[in-house]
Order: structure tokens, then sequence, then C-alpha cells
């Protein structure tokens, strides 16, 4: 066969061989058992993109069709990326860019404003023009030094069948999201992925998907790895997701996966930067909090989501982005209050000369304009214009995807 470098669509009868490269290039399991849930899952709202060489897939990325909140609880469509992957004696040739630039142009043409990403390696995708929008925190509790202040009944937690979880769960998820910008709601089948499948190649050692709930109130999905230190309980709770939609229920879930018999600490890292949990304990050193996997976010359209936000307070704006792949480069202004607002290509002087990609870390109140100038990353023309930004696009709750895609 010809030998072809540029980015394609892969057909929907070709998908389980696009799942094997996702899974190779990742080094994690080729059996088929690991790798057909991934085929499954791009069949639907799903685009597949591949690179071919002689027939042999080179490099894959794919896009989960979906749909971030915004401050307020608008939700716009996104183009969730996921599945980045390159062959090892392929890397450092340009197919991620070449895929990156496909899949975007797409994101554009669909009408999608908004592409977003998890990186397993953060330096990769500022290039192109993904920045933070929300921050997240990882803990690393430690089970006997972790005392709640004001316990709650933990026999509030059960625990639920696969089936059940995925009837019930996304009701739940959905409502997190009304208080939550920056949240990138799963598609139907990453919620089949999260919930019901679990072949053994997954679990690296650990138990099978545990499913908790306080019915119609919140939720917590988790592993148990155990550990070998010999002299005690040395298990960790792998925890990948928490949710709830009420204090008591989030006391009691986290009361339940911090104090597990057997193990020894519980490990999470999508957490939100105002996470109730340091709150909950008397000693917040426990936790061992460290700096989890943020959210990436690509601006495709920036008018558009300027304008289906909300705003607690009136002001406005002129921004010079500068976005070297051209989505939304050029100056705009913002004319923002509690009844609306308009975002319009200007003339006038800007306010502040910004990056593409650190326009992401400022949509959704996730990174301060004013930390953002004290790094440079950002250009103020205008005295003040940063800290005039910061009270305009104030949100009350942090940015937070919940679970990883
Ligand atoms: C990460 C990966 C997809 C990059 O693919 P690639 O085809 O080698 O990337 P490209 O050649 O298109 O590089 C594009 C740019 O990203 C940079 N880059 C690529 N991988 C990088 C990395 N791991 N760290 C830092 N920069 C990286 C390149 O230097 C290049 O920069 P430049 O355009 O400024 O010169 C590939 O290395 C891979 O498959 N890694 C293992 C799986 C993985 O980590 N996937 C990412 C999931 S989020």
């Amino acid at each position: 066969m010809t030998s072809t470098l540029h980015p394609a669509r892969v057909p929907d009868d070709d998908l389980l061989r696009f799942a094997r490269a996702v899974t190779r290039h990742f080094y994690e399991g080729e059996e088929d058992a690991d790798v057909q849930p991934l085929a499954d899952v791009a069949a639907e709202d799903f685009r597949a993109w591949w690179v071919l060489d002689d027939d042999r897939v080179v490099a894959n990325l794919g896009v989960f069709e979906t749909d971030l909140s915004l401050p307020g609880g608008a939700r716009l469509p996104t183009a969730a990326v996921t599945t980045v992957g390159v062959a090892q004696t392929m890397r450092r040739r340009g197919l991620l860019r070449a895929m990156m630039r496909a899949c975007l142009d797409e994101a554009r043409d669909r009408g999608e404003p908004l592409a977003a990403l998890f990186a397993s390696e953060s330096e990769i995708y500022g290039r192109f023009g993904f920045g933070i929008a929300a921050r997240h925190v990882a803990y690393r509790t430690i089970r006997w030094r972790v005392r709640f202040r004001d316990p709650v009944d933990v026999r509030l937690v059960r625990e639920t069948m696969p089936e059940e979880a995925l009837r019930v769960w996304p009701a739940i998820h959905d409502r997190m999201r009304d208080q939550r910008s920056g949240s990138v709601a799963p598609t139907t089948a990453a919620w089949r992925l999260g919930v019901l499948v679990d072949p053994p190649g997954w679990r690296d050692g650990a138990t099978t998907r545990r499913l908790v709930e306080v019915p119609g109130r919140g939720y917590a999905r988790y592993r148990i790895k155990d550990g070998d230190a010999g002299d005690g309980p040395d298990a960790t709770v792998l925890l990948s997701e928490l949710v709830a939609t009420d204090p008591e229920a989030e006391a009691a879930l986290w009361q339940h996966v911090c104090d597990l018999d057997l193990t020894a600490r519980t490990r999470t890292w999508l957490r939100p930067v105002d996470d109730a949990l340091p709150h909950l304990v008397t000693d917040p050193l426990a936790l061992g909090a460290s700096t989890g996997p943020p959210l990436y976010v690509r601006v495709l359209d920036l008018p558009r989501i300027l304008t289906a936000r909300t705003y607690d307070r009136s002001g406005s704006a002129t921004l010079q982005v500068v976005d070297p792949d051209g989505y939304v480069d050029g100056r705009w202004s913002l004319e923002a209050g509690p009844d609306g607002a308009s975002c319009e290509p200007a003339t006038a002087e800007p306010d502040l000369v910004v990056p593409v990609e650190t326009v992401a870390c400022l949509l959704f109140g996730g990174v301060p304009a004013t930390a953002l100038l004290a790094a440079r990353r950002l250009e103020e023309r205008r005295p003040g214009a940063a800290a005039d930004l910061d009270r305009l696009l104030a949100t009350d709750r942090a940015p937070w995807t919940s679970a990883e895609f």
C-alpha cells in the first residue's frame, strides 16, 4: 500500500484497529478484552483520527463530542480530545501537530467553540493553544491521621450495581455541573466505560471497580490495591471520582473512602481547588495535598464563549488575543453585565495583550489575570486592567472536571 503520513478519519469498520493502536502507544494491554471496549466507545459520539504508514497505524487521536459548562450554567459543544498517541519509532516528526491541526479545524468547522483535554505530559499542549482552565488538587490521605470534625452517619453510603449506577449517576453528575464551570460531560459511552466495563487488563493489580452512593445525592467509584508492608494494613484506595450534591452526602462519602478496613491510604487526583475535604478534617496536612492534572482548554470561538457565560457585575475590556494558529487571533471588545454580554471585533487600543493559551485560564475564573500578569503570561497596556478583568470574570465556585476522559 502507498505510504501516507497525513491524518485521516478512521472508517467505522476499522475502529478495533484504532483502539489497538491507542493501547499500544500508551504501553497498555493489547488483549482483545482490553481493546474492544475502546472500539465500542469510538463508535458513538466520537471522532477517531489516525495516520497510516504502509497500512500500519503510526498515530492516533480521538475526540468525544460533548459539552463543557460555563460560569452561570450554560453548556457549549466541546471537542474533548483523548487517546492521543504516536508509535515510539515515529515520534518528533510532526504527527501529533498534524493530527491536532486536523482535529481543531474540524471542531471549528462543526461549530464547537472549545476543545479540551487532559495531558499525560503537561509541557506538550501549550504550543497548540491549550491553557489551564481548571486547576486540580491530588490527595494522598493517611488513614490513621484523618479525623472528621463533625462526622455524619456513614451508613448513608451503600454499594450499588453497575447497571443501577449507569441509570441514576448521570443525573447526579449533571446537577453538580449546574454549580461548576469547566466541567466536561461524560458521553453515554464514557459512562459505560467508567461504570460498567472493567476488563482485568485495566486494573493494574487492583480490585474490580467498587461503586458506592448516597442514593440520589452522590456517588464514588474506586478500586483497592493491596500493599506489601507486611506489618499491618497497607492497601490503597484509588478513588477515581467522588461527586455529591449536598454537604451531608459529601461528608458521608469522604468518611467512607478515607476509612476502609485493611487500607492505609486513599489516593485521588482530580479534586477542585475549593474542595470541602480540607475543611471536613481536623488536620488538613493528613491529606497529603499536591497538584493534580489540570483540565486544558483551547478556545476556538471567543465571542460565543464570552456571551454564553454570565457576569455578576458590569464592566468592559478590550483584549488583543495572540493566536498563531489564527482561530481567535485579533482584538476583541467585551461589554458585560448581569443582563448579558456582547463581544465584538474591536479597533480601540487594547487593555490587555493575551496569548490564546492564557485566555483559557481566564474564561472560567480558574486562574486570576493578576497572577498571570505577575508571571508575565499576559501584558497590561492599561494599568489596573488585570485586576478589573478579575472582578468582571469572578465566579463563585472554582472550575472542576470530576473525571478524566
Ligand atoms: C506525546 C506524543 C503524542 C507526541 O507526538 P509527536 O508526533 O512526537 O509530536 P510532534 O512531533 O508532532 O511534536 C509537536 C511538538 O510537541 C513537542 N512535544 C512532543 N512530545 C513532547 C513531550 N513529551 N514533551 C514536551 N514536548 C513534546 C515537540 O517537541 C514539538 O514541538 P515544536 O513543534 O515546538 O517543535 C508522543 O510522544 C506519544 O505518543 N507519547 C506517548 C503517549 C502520550 O504521552 N500521549 C499523550 C497523551 S496526552
